[in-house]
């Protein structure tokens, strides 16, 4: 993942179901990426397509994983860790998806596997965001409280392999309407940083920070305008290749 490029990243979730679709829709994408100079374009499908993608990425798609484990190696059945994501090419792994929160995964899981990930010269994509918002901004506290524990395992050293991926609950999944607004993005990224400052100093500021909820492109080009992010982390509109490739267009002119 380039930094200095805008970062659009693509979260197929449990998409396509064969490997065939999922070849046409990388081979696409690639296209749309590859006319496109100023965006880093990376691409995360499910586990069984990675190294299929990893012939074909060509160095203009970044291959990133949905997931890894906090280890390498031992008896964890169906686990991958880093170890094996980095040998076949992935350069960046996503840890901390809400989807994950919502069954099964605690912060302090979450921040064993973002730290697995650095510590093997991978970059990682750390998921937070709140699940609802209230009238009285209690929702600052909590989303405080999951940087904190997200972040308490990774050390300062490794802050610049991390990208931090901005994702409302409430925003997620819909149409591009029932995102969050380019000011709501823009005044939490603010806040996200100054969590980040009062962790890490100076550093802290300069992770990236994407948004990611209901991003189309109708509304990716006020978000860069005005959301004051990176870029953006793309779930449903990445599977249909035209408009991803439109997304990919208003962000390497943004
Ligand atoms: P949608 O773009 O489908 O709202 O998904 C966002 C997301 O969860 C990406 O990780």
């Amino acid at each position: 993942m380039k930094k200095g490029k805008k970062l659009i990243v693509a979260n197929w979730k449990m998409n396509p179901g064969t490997a065939a679709e999922a070849r046409a829709l990388f081979l696409a994408t690639r296209r749309a990426a590859s006319e496109a100079r100023r965006v880093s374009v990376t691409v995360c499908p499910p586990f069984p397509f990675l190294s299929l993608f990893s012939r074909l990425s060509n160095g203009v798609i970044s291959l990133g994983s949905q997931d890894a484990f906090w280890r390498n190696g031992g008896p964890h059945t169906g686990e991958v860790s880093p170890e094996m994501l980095k040998d076949i090419g992935v350069t960046i792994s996503m840890v901390g998806h809400s989807e994950r929160r919502a069954r099964w995964e605690t912060d302090d899981i979450v921040s064993r596997k973002a730290q697995a990930v650095v510590r093997e010269g991978l970059s990682v994509l750390v998921c937070i965001g709140e699940r609802a918002r209230d009238e009285n901004g209690d929702f600052f506290g909590v989303l405080r409280e999951q940087i904190k524990a997200t972040f308490s395992k990774v050390q300062r050293r490794f802050l610049s392999d991390v990208v931090i991926a901005y994702e409302p609950l409430w925003a997620i999944g819909k149409n591009w309407r029932d995102s969050a607004s380019p000011s709501v993005v823009r005044e939490t990224a603010i806040f996200i940083r100054k969590v980040m400052a009062d962790m890490f100093g100076d550093e802290g500021v300069t992770v990236p920070i994407l948004y990611g909820g209901s991003v189309g492109p109708e509304n990716a080009g006020a978000l860069l305008r005005d959301g004051d992010i990176a870029g953006f982390l793309i779930g449903h509109e990445s599977l249909d290749a035209e408009a991803f490739a439109w997304i990919i267009r208003i962000a390497n002119d943004a």
